[in-house]
């Protein structure tokens, strides 16, 4: 580790550490190399303190359970600040306090507050080392958690180093658990501050200060707050998009590849969609998995637009993933991965709601207690998570790590959206896709915060993600779509529309394949389309059908726009209108005029008499 440490030339970076660990006061520093033996280390000493268990060796290899605080188990966004110089720069939907009352009040807050622990400093790169479209962060923690799930999720230690040489650009990221020890004082299990917790985010500073939480994505920092927040300030001054999107390759029985980016917000199964596995009947397409939540897109010399997935694993929801809904991701967590907050039986067997039909007997739940049936209590948290390498996954497509990035053809949004919104439209155009991503809502699960059932207006998916105003995302998007010789196009889906009685009309997973094939097809322009009043969509027969009873009339009910609800719809966006409207696109309002002209207009049963594209 000496040598190591002796090599680091980047003197700027070494103030840095120095000075933060005369701020925090650690026992020591220990600077990650990333390397296997660190990681089986730091594993074992966390099982050593009880922090870890170690699961069945042969059901589970060199894989491991922990619980969380109950008070630290999820995002906490309304804990999350941007702070902006100036707060018409972090815009109506970011919390945000001036930054220098936020550093004074940081500084109180990082004082002393790694009494009795070590300080490590994780190198790590976004995006495979030596892309151009990468970004290296530095993040400084007091968490052995966070050591090792960083060393799934990013690229990390030594060859960032080598990278980064003696003056290479990085991000400044600084987090503590907020939990000092006193001599002689027993540690927690999940040490965290269960009062204070906050997520700091310094645009243009290009630094981030995380206090107070251990879990996920307020303490794994490469992911949400360094590849979307920090990020998208970056993107939108040097011109390209960090967006909360999956990447897959779709490859028709050809060979022929095409790839598409697609936003869902938390919570509407994004690794599922990246991983799908195609119905049997359907011969010979194949979908191939770049990444599950994040991209980085830029133009390449080609005027075509270039994706890479920042992550080096994946950070899912365990709940609801079982063999049926993603076999993929099943086997991308078979070994060498992480669960927090999932349900342990005596025997280092692992269970979550979901997985099988029934619990097995002799839990544990997430809590440490016998899991009760009666009880109503589940045995996994609802946002129990997996960390997993994503080199494990059995669809990963094999330009996964291409520095360039794989082209994009197409954008998908969808939200979660009971009534109202189809199965799948095509956008008019560049912009009328900017709007329709930037108005798309989704209704609030019980895994999210709110009301269950209430749409929540949720742009691009970015909402709780974006660095700075959302209208300056919106206007950022746009100016890059007149730019662009030959941009994407833009598809909305929505898989959970549901009938009178509650149940859903489309039964997604691997049948959502239909639907893709379709927008792959669109978007070599090798299908046509009928003009609906909210935008260009498949016949019944432009879809595959092989392998599925889905009937005309079913199908008809799935695509229904109905003008009463779309008036409703188009009244709604408004009230995000409202929120933003002081930098809100002036397109907006035209386009919103021309979509309930559109509704007036077309003929009562557009989808006989309107015109084919
Ligand atoms: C996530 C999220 O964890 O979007 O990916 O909340
Ligand atoms: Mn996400």
């Amino acid at each position: 580790m000496k040598d190591y440490q002796s090599q680091i030339k980047h003197k700027e970076l070494l103030q840095f550490v120095q000075e933060m660990e005369q701020l925090c006061t650690p026992d020591k520093v220990s600077w990650c190399d990333g390397s296997e033996e660190e990681y089986q280390r730091i594993c074992e000493e966390l099982v050593q303190k009880g922090t870890f268990r170690r699961l069945d060796p042969v059901k589970w290899p060199n894989s491991f359970a922990c619980f969380s605080d109950p008070s630290d188990v999820a995002r906490v966004e309304d804990k999350t600040f941007i702070c902006s110089r100036r707060k018409e720069d972090a815009g109506p939907t970011n919390n945000w306090v001036d930054p220098r009352e936020m550093k004074g009040h940081m500084k109180t807050l990082f004082t002393g507050c790694m009494k009795g622990r070590t300080m490590y400093v994780i190198p790590f790169c976004m995006g495979p080392v030596g892309s151009p479209i990468a970004k290296i962060g530095v993040q400084i923690t007091d968490s052995e958690y966070v050591v090792v799930n960083m060393k799934i999720m990013t690229r990390m230690g030594l060859p960032v180093i080598e990278a980064l040489g003696s003056d290479g650009e990085y991000i400044k990221c600084l987090h503590s658990v907020g939990a000092p020890l006193e001599p002689g004082q027993t540690d927690s299990k999940w040490p965290c501050n269960p009062t204070t917790k906050y997520i700091v985010h310094y645009p243009e500073d290009r630094a981030i200060v995380s206090y107070g939480s251990g879990y996920g994505g307020n303490a794994l920092l490469g992911k949400k707050c360094l590849a979307l927040r920090i990020a998208s300030v970056m993107a939108e001054e040097e011109g390209w998009l960090a967006e909360h999107m999956l990447i897959l390759g779709v490859e028709d029985p050809k060979g022929q590849k095409t790839y598409v980016a697609a936003a869902f917000p938390s919570a509407c199964g994004k690794t599922n969609f990246a991983m799908l596995i195609p119905p049997k009947e359907m011969g010979g397409w194949k979908v191939t998995t770049v990444g599950d939540d994040i991209a980085w897109i830029k133009p390449g010399k080609d005027g075509r637009l270039y994706a890479i997935n920042p992550e080096y694993g994946y950070f899912g929801v365990a709940p609801g993933t079982n063999t049926k809904t993603n076999p993929n991701a099943m086997i991308a967590l078979s070994k060498n991965s992480i669960f927090t907050n999932v349900g342990v039986t005596d025997d280092g067997d692992l269970w979550w709601e979901g997985m099988s039909k029934e619990a097995p007997t002799n839990i544990t739940n997430w809590q440490g207690q016998r899991h009760d049936p009666n009880s109503g209590k589940p045995v996994a948290h609802p946002n129990a998570r997996f960390t997993a390498p994503a080199s494990q996954c059995p669809s990963i497509d094999s330009n996964w790590e291409k520095p360039e990035g794989v082209p994009i053809s197409a954008f998908i949004f969808g939200g979660r959206r009971s009534t109202t919104v189809p199965l799948v439209f095509q956008a008019f155009n560049w912009n009328y896709g900017v709007y329709a991503a930037s108005t798309m809502g989704s209704e609030t699960t019980a895994a999210a915060f709110g009301e269950v059932g209430k749409v929540r207006r949720d742009p691009f998916a970015m909402l709780p993600f974006c660095g700075y105003h959302m209208a300056d995302y919106f206007n950022h998007w746009l100016q890059f779509g007149r730019n662009l010789q030959n941009p994407p196009r833009i598809f909305s889906v929505n898989w959970f529309r549901k009938d009178e009685n509650g149940k859903f009309l489309w039964p997604g997973f691997s049948d959502n394949m239909r639907v893709l094939k379709w927008i792959v097809e669109r978007s070599r322009g090798k299908v046509s389309a009928i003009e609906s009043p909210v935008g260009w969509m498949p016949k019944y027969e432009d879809l595959d059908w092989t392998g599925l009873s889905f009937s005309k009339e079913e199908y008809d009910r799935i695509m229904e726009v109905d003008r009463e609800a779309w008036k409703t719809e188009i009244m709604a966006h408004e009230e995000l209108f409202a929120r933003m409207y002081d930098k809100l696109p002036k397109e907006y309002f035209f386009m919103r005029e021309l979509l309930l002209s559109s509704l007036w207009r077309s003929p009562e049963h557009w989808y006989l008499e309107g015109e084919t594209h």
